[in-house]
């Protein structure tokens, strides 16, 4: 719920009480300069003994509530036929509209079954934008492409545009013609588009990509992970719909695609995923390598407390002040930083403060990994562990050229129900003298670097030992006990 102050400052008051609390712990910037050395520069591996604030994803970190930890004991333990899993089908019919749901163990789990059955050879998946594992699991295939029809807004980072994640209309109608239909695997619409920072598409935009696809006759996926706050911005955003429920809204989104999936661990709170459908023939194509991936068909790869946890997110995330908990948070976040000067992403999104690298540092060369320095230079003045969203995160091409990001972003994710305003404050505390201080934070280099997926196991260095000469600046600054 957002609160007006006297001042004009809105603040978001929480509509929920902590119950069970967690001790963190803030070591020394000398110690944390030592934690992201060992860690290579790449806040994937640290530890969390070494993290104040975890803000390196909302994903499987959200605070589940007390009626989901009642749904986590209720369950019903059984290989097959578990009553659980019948009773989470009813949740996803009551509240999504599908008929045929089967679960699987995450998100990629969905991508990896949806990419196996659907892509085509010498095809393309067209998407609004990829994430990276979607992309990874179509790539892997080795049939088929990721090829993204964003809007040219999408990449300006300071808009005021409501809806950066919309598909062009006119360049999906373009590829079409290029590829022919029979090469499409299908088309991928993502809710709150992740890597675009969080930003969503309008209900409009939605419908006139179905319009297209039904013209065509392709296959239309939503990735539901972050679907609420999708629903969110489309109650606040979108003309028409602001006197409709949250609840409505997403019931509307999920009656347009052919297939829905998700990743769990984002609006359900818990581990696990799943494929959704009202069409028999579609879900019977995907059915049977459920078993031989995943799992038996009443669990899919996820434990019974889990799905009896996700029967009660589901309907817990339609509730405007569950699907809104992070958005107000980062609302307050971006317009903070943005009020100061400091290069975020505009408009607020879902999922994270976006800080826009490339215009925080701008002397760093694209070579030498803007966002991946920025997240480290971060973390040892922080404590705070965000996450690089740029090109590391993307691999090379085949033929081993550096594929440069459109975006270069650090991403300081905010996980629902944890962490408060005091918190927040605190890393805008640090991220202004951080600005202040730009001149010192310089590149990054591989020093190790696997084929895959680089960025979680890849490990870096610091360019002319930028780290220490931030550190030895902060030191001078703060002491030494922060
Ligand atoms: N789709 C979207 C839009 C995602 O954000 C994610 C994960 C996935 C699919 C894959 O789901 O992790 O359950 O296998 N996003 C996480 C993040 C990892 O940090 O943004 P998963």
């Amino acid at each position: 719920m957002l609160f007006k102050l006297k001042d004009g400052r809105e603040i978001p008051v929480e509509l929920y009480k902590t119950r069970v609390v967690q001790k963190i712990n803030l070591i020394p910037a000398r110690a944390r300069l030592k934690a992201i050395e060992e860690a290579g520069y790449n806040t994937f591996q640290l530890k969390t003994r070494d993290v104040f604030l975890d803000m390196l994803t909302d994903s499987g970190v959200n605070a589940m509530s007390d009626n989901q930890w009642a749904g986590w004991i209720t369950t019903d333990d059984a290989y097959a036929g578990s009553m659980t899993f019948y009773e989470f089908a009813d949740a996803v019919k009551e509240v999504l509209g599908y008929n045929y749901v089967m679960n699987v163990h995450q998100g990629r789990a969905a991508e990896h079954l949806l990419s196996k059955v659907f892509c085509k050879p010498e095809g393309v998946v067209i998407t609004n934008y990829h994430f990276t594992t979607t992309r990874a699991h179509i790539e892997v295939t080795g049939i088929s492409e990721c090829l993204e029809l964003y809007t040219d807004e999408a990449l300006n980072t300071k808009s005021t545009h409501p809806f950066k994640g919309n598909m062009d209309i006119d360049k999906l109608k373009a590829a079409i013609k290029k590829y022919g239909r029979e090469k499409i695997g299908y088309v991928r619409m993502e809710a709150t588009t992740n890597l675009l920072g969080g930003q969503p598409f309008s209900m409009e935009n939605f419908k006139e990509v179905r319009k297209v696809c039904d013209e065509n006759g392709l296959l239309l996926v939503l990735d539901g992970s972050l679907i609420s706050e999708n629903a969110y911005f489309i109650w606040k955003r979108e003309k028409g719909y602001e006197n409709k429920t949250i609840a409505q809204i997403i019931k509307e989104m999920c009656s347009i695609p052919d297939i829905f999936y998700l990743s769990g661990r984002k609006n359900t709170c818990v581990r696990g995923g799943f494929i959704a459908t009202n069409n028999k023939e579609l879900f019977a194509k995907l059915e049977p390598w459920l078993p031989v991936y995943e799992g038996f068909y009443t669990y899919g790869g996820m434990s019974m407390r889990e799905i009896g946890a996700m029967a009660v997110g589901l309907k817990e995330m339609v509730d405007p002040s569950v699907a809104g908990c992070a958005i107000e948070q980062i609302k307050y976040f971006v317009e903070k930083l943005d009020s100061l000067g400091i290069p975020v992403v505009t408009p607020p999104g879902g999922l994270a403060c976006h800080i826009d690298a490339r215009k925080f540092v701008p002397h760093i060369k694209k070579e030498e990994y803007i966002s991946g320095a920025l997240t480290a230079a971060l973390y040892i003045v922080s404590g705070v562990r965000a996450m690089e969203r740029g090109t590391i995160s993307m691999d090379r091409a085949k033929d081993g050229t550096e594929l440069y990001a459109d975006l270069e972003l650090t991403r300081i994710a905010i996980p629902r129900r944890v962490y408060s305003i005091s918190h927040i404050e605190y890393i805008i505390e640090r991220l202004q003298w951080l600005y202040e201080h730009r001149d010192l934070i310089k590149g990054l280099k591989f020093i190790f670097e696997p084929p895959v997926l680089r960025f979680f196991l890849g490990k870096l260095a610091a360019i002319d030992n930028w780290g220490e000469k931030l550190t030895i600046a902060f030191e001078k600054d703060f002491g030494t006990d922060w």
